[in-house]
């Protein structure tokens, strides 16, 4: 492997383990879903990142360090990644309230996800993470998807397969919100399960036909059509 992969690969190891890493596959040095924070923002060319909820904050962390990398490469010019955490809910709040893990190039953004939806623009990739109730992951991905950039973006929903939903009843709508929002919109979804799960919300290329094109079809079904009756009629 040549030098500058390593390289690459290296900082995706740099990346310390936090609390809660293990809830994206994550272990003894084993980066999991952590790669995919990494690999996305970085494939992208990502200039703005939103993280909305993450207690030990690991995927800002790999997000920045994409970051780090597309500078090193002169492909961006400036770190652009906010943490987007109220306080609030059942998870989180120890490690977001010592600051313990923040890395200090992280923009801290101490509101509701929804409340703070309007003060951004233009942003490349998205990681939800806070309520993670049907209604507020619905509630997050409905007020972001208009601040997506124009170009190529994606989402990152987490807590996908959470096991715990279904063992305490905890209030866990992840993979049905992020599946039926991606439906309504016509995207294109994956579901990682890797850790609690992951799924992966991009733009669909698979777009339906144009009025031209479903007309050019038809004229096109009817040709085939005539051209297979004379050739039978031929034989
Ligand atoms: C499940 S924790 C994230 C932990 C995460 N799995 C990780 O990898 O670190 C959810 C976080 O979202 C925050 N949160 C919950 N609801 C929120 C909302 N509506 N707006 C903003 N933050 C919220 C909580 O304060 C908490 O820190």
């Amino acid at each position: 492997m040549s030098s500058a992969a390593l390289d690459l690969m290296g900082t995706i190891f740099d990346v310390p383990q936090v609390k809660w890493s293990d809830s994206h596959g994550a272990v003894d040095g084993h980066q999991a879903a952590g790669a995919l924070y990494f690999c996305l923002p970085y494939m992208l060319k990502a200039k703005t990142c939103v993280v909305l909820g993450s207690g030990a904050g690991f995927v800002p962390m790999m997000i920045l360090a994409a970051q780090r990398r597309l500078i090193k490469e002169n492909v961006i010019s400036k770190l652009d990644v906010t943490l987007v955490d109220a306080h609030t809910g059942i998870w989180g709040l120890p490690v977001y309230q010592t600051g313990g893990d923040i890395d200090p190039d992280l923009k801290l953004v101490k509101q509701l996800s929804a409340d703070a939806a309007s003060s951004f623009a233009n942003i490349d990739y998205i990681h939800v993470d806070a309520d993670h109730s049907y209604e507020g992951v619905t509630s997050d991905l409905e007020c972001y998807f208009p601040k997506l950039s124009k170009g190529e973006w994606a989402i990152t929903v987490h807590d996908t397969d959470n096991p715990r939903a279904a063992q305490g009843g905890l209030p866990l709508g992840a993979w049905d919100a992020a599946r039926d929002f991606a439906h309504r919109h016509g995207l294109a979804i994956v579901n990682f399960h890797i850790g609690c799960g992951t799924a992966l919300i991009m733009p669909s290329k698979d777009e339906p036909p144009s009025a031209f094109g479903r007309m050019f079809g038809r004229w096109k079904e009817r040709i085939m059509a005539r051209t297979r009756a004379s050739a039978i009629g031929t034989r």
